[in-house]
């Protein structure tokens, strides 16, 4: 009796079974990496998840998704059949996320608050500085042998206004940076930050924003308010020639109004990490195919526009920070019933 008693206490707990979809190459060496610390049991799926792809998700604990996996409420219920109990977002929005059918089918649903609020904010500037001084025709050019100035006048940041939507973690960073290039920053959000504040940061309406900005930069999240912020009317309201940047959520922007505005010249400049319709078209290689997305495949028509494939957090730092506190997030999950990263609903 006493044997067998010891022989369940040495027999080893049963591995919790995360499915990983969206996977890329980057994905498996990180996960792998810090997996060495918490000894899951991990299968990748190189798939997205959506309804087509829900059934591989049976049997295993947990689906640790990324940006644009889509998990409406007919997903969420599959999951809910094939036993998936967490819901292990890699990345800070949950915008992709059915949070109140999540809840009411008590399926956990955790994120990753902040991998690196830097990496994000050193990308706008990066998109800022390229068009502004247009390093990518530069690029090109010199490669091409032609080292003509024609074509490449840019402008100083020094004294040009910001316009900064949303003020939190990466606003926060991002405005603290242009002030140190000698900026004037607006910004507009709900709930001002004091910091911002004491530091020369002026926060007004959106209106005035509009009005006042030589550059607009996005940095809040998705959802039913900000969507298409970014709309015909809100383009007329802002300056001649205004620099736009979205490195937040695609969907922040209409794309049809900034392709009218970009025709008429009243948008002077585009800068996207994140477009409308992304899920089609980023992450994967499509070199050797044929993109059927016109308003994309317009947009790429401008000299004026720049765009990066979502990869604002792709840093070393950041990638790191994801895996560590997503497999932390799952085991304390598990341990506690609860998580410190657990998106929560006003249901609870
Ligand atoms: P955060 O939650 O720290 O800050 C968001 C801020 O937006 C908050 O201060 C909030 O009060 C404000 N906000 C909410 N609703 C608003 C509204 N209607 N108008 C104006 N402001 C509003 O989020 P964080 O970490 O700064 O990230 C911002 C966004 O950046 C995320 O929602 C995500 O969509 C995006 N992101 C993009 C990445 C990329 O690789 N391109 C990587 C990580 C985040």
């Amino acid at each position: 009796m006493s044997e067998q008693k010891d022989q369940q206490k040495t027999q080893p707990k049963k591995k919790v079974r995360i499915a990983v979809f969206s996977t890329k190459t980057w994905v498996v060496n990180a996960f792998n990496e810090i997996n060495s610390k918490f000894n899951f049991e991990i299968s990748y799926f190189e798939a997205r998840l959506y309804n087509q792809t829900v059934a591989l998700a049976k049997e295993f604990d947990v689906v640790c998704v990324f940006v644009n996996d889509k998990l409406n409420a007919e997903v969420i219920k599959k999951l809910k059949e094939h036993n998936v109990k967490l819901i292990a977002l890699r990345c800070a929005g949950f915008n992709n996320v059915d949070i109140e059918k999540a809840k009411d089918e008590k399926i956990g649903v955790v994120r990753v608050p902040a991998y690196s609020p830097y990496a994000v904010a050193e990308h706008t500037l990066g998109l800022i500085l390229s068009l502004s001084r247009k390093f990518h025709k530069a690029f090109t050019r010199i490669r091409d042998g032609n080292f003509a100035l024609d074509g490449l006048l840019g402008f100083d940041l020094h004294n040009k206004t910001i316009g900064v939507i949303g003020t939190g973690k990466i606003g926060q960073i991002f405005s603290s940076t242009m002030l140190g290039l000698g900026c004037n920053i607006l910004a507009y959000d709900k709930y001002p930050n004091k910091e911002l504040k004491d530091k020369g940061v002026k926060y007004v309406d959106l209106h005035d924003l509009y009005e006042q900005s030589d550059i607009i930069s996005l940095h809040c999240p998705l959802t039913y308010e900000t969507y298409h912020i970014i709309n015909e009317y809100a383009i007329n309201a802002m300056r001649d020639g205004v620099m736009i940047i979205n490195t937040s959520r695609g969907p922040l922007i209409d794309t049809n109004a900034v392709i009218e505005g970009l025709k008429k010249g009243k948008v002077g400049y585009l800068g996207l990490d994140v477009y409308e319709e992304e899920e089609e078209l980023f992450f994967e290689d499509l070199s050797e195919k044929v993109i059927q997305d016109d308003m994309f495949v317009r947009l790429q028509t401008f000299p004026n526009v720049l765009i990066t494939a979502h990869q604002a957090f792709f840093t070393r730092e950041a990638v790191n920070n994801i895996a560590d506190t997503t497999f932390n997030n799952i085991k304390e999950y598990f341990e506690k019933g609860s998580c410190v990263n657990e998106v929560e609903t006003k249901k609870k």
